[in-house]
This record gives C-alpha cells, sequence and structure tokens, in this order.
C-alpha cells in the first residue's frame, strides 16, 4: 500500500511540512510500504493554465511525476495551515490539477495545522469545496494541529496535549488505512465510469 502526503503550505520553512514529515514517520511505523511526500513550500507548482489539458512543456515536468506518484497511491493525507482563515491558494492549485482519475474514489484524511487555536476554518473549507471532481473520499475523523510550535517535536511527548495529540493521529492514520483497503474494492468493482461522469454535479 502507498500514502499520499500533501504539505499545503508555501513557506520555506512551514511548521505544515514538519508536520506532513511526522505523519510519514509514524506511517511507516504502521508498516505502509509506501510513502510519497509533496511539499508545496516554496511553490513548485505553476498556477493553473489551459495548457494543462494539451499536455504542455511546462505541465509535463512539473506535474506530471507528481501525478504518476498520486496515481499509483491509495489514499492522500492533505496537511493544511490555516492562512487567514482559509487554506493556502497553492493547495486549491493542486486539487485543480488533479484530474478525476488521480484521487477518485480514495480516502482523504485531513490535517490543520494552526500556530494559535485555529484550523477548524480549512477543515470545513476542504470539505466542503475540493472533493467534487477530483472525487477524494474524506474519512470522517480528521486531526486539527493547534499550537503547532510546541507539538510533535522529538520522539517522546512534550506534555499531555502533545501526548493526544499523538494518540489521535496513530488512531486516525490507522483509520485512513482501513479505509485505504476498503475503497481500493470500490474502484476496481466496475461501477466507476469517469468517462459518462468526468465532473461532479
Ligand atoms: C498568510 C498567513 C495567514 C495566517 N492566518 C492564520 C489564521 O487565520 N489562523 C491561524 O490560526 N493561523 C494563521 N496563520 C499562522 C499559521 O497558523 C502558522 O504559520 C502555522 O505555522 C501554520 O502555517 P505554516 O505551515 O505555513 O507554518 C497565518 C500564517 C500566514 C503565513
Amino acid at each position: 500500500m502507498k500514502i499520499a502526503i500533501v504539505a499545503g503550505s508555501h513557506r520555506r520553512e512551514a511548521e505544515s511540512a514538519r508536520v506532513a514529515r511526522y505523519l510519514a514517520q509514524e506511517l511507516q511505523k504502521l508498516q505502509i510500504s509506501e510513502t510519497y511526500l509533496l511539499s508545496l513550500s516554496g511553490n513548485p507548482l505553476p498556477l493553473w493554465d489551459e495548457e494543462v489539458w494539451s499536455g504542455g512543456e511546462k505541465w509535463k515536468s512539473s506535474w506530471e511525476p507528481i501525478s504518476k506518484e498520486l496515481s499509483g497511491s491509495d489514499a492522500l493525507v492533505v496537511v493544511a495551515p490555516e492562512w487567514s482563515g482559509m487554506v493556502p491558494a497553492g493547495l486549491k492549485n493542486f486539487f485543480l490539477l488533479c484530474s478525476a482519475d488521480v484521487l477518485a474514489h480514495k480516502p482523504g484524511l485531513i490535517v490543520t495545522v494552526s500556530a494559535g487555536v485555529g484550523g477548524s476554518y480549512p477543515v470545513a473549507e476542504l470539505r466542503i469545496s475540493s472533493y467534487k471532481n477530483t472525487r477524494l473520499c474524506y474519512i470522517p475523523d480528521h486531526v486539527i494541529v493547534r499550537n503547532v510550535g510546541q507539538m510533535l517535536h522529538g520522539d517522546e511527548p512534550a506534555d499531555e496535549h502533545d501526548e493526544a495529540l499523538r494518540r489521535r493521529i496513530d488512531y486516525s492514520l490507522r483509520v485512513l488505512v482501513e479505509y485505504a483497503g476498503a475503497l481500493r474494492r470500490v474502484r476496481e468493482s466496475g461501477v466507476i465510469d469517469l468517462k459518462a461522469f468526468p465532473y461532479g454535479m
């Protein structure tokens, strides 16, 4: 099983990217055979334009390798910082680039990140707006990493809050892995028809 993680902050020294690396380590502890981590730090992806449909050179080099990794994955963890009560624009751009066959009917785990006590708005935004055409299936559990500066440093929890967060992450990843196995059956069922129904309503 392969699980992809996207770290959605554009900042070069992003806390979201650090959280994403922690999640990748935890997935390895769960014996997941492969993880793929895409960080949007430093804006590696151009902004969407129509050339993506005709397979322009810019997109061949920047997006195709990523698209292949995602297509070969069984689940996606979306790590999103809260920026002005939203997910960063680069993360929305990422979802625009994901054509239907990349994420469709794969489970997604939302992990949001805040330097303070935010983190709820990006959960709501992702659940409302990023699944329609991607057909990514967000699982009911999600994780909010509040006060991220004090969380997930080193191997041992710093305090009871850090410990509770680590337990929730472990639990949520285990749930995601079970969904990943279960939804594979849905994708292989023969019912999914993305040619006739390429876009959600
Ligand atoms: C442009 C910008 C806007 C932000 N707005 C919010 C916000 O609305 N709520 C919040 O809790 N934190 C906000 N933050 C702080 C982030 O929570 C903080 O940067 C945290 O480390 C997660 O973002 P990162 O992954 O980019 O580091 C903002 C940060 C930036 C750079």
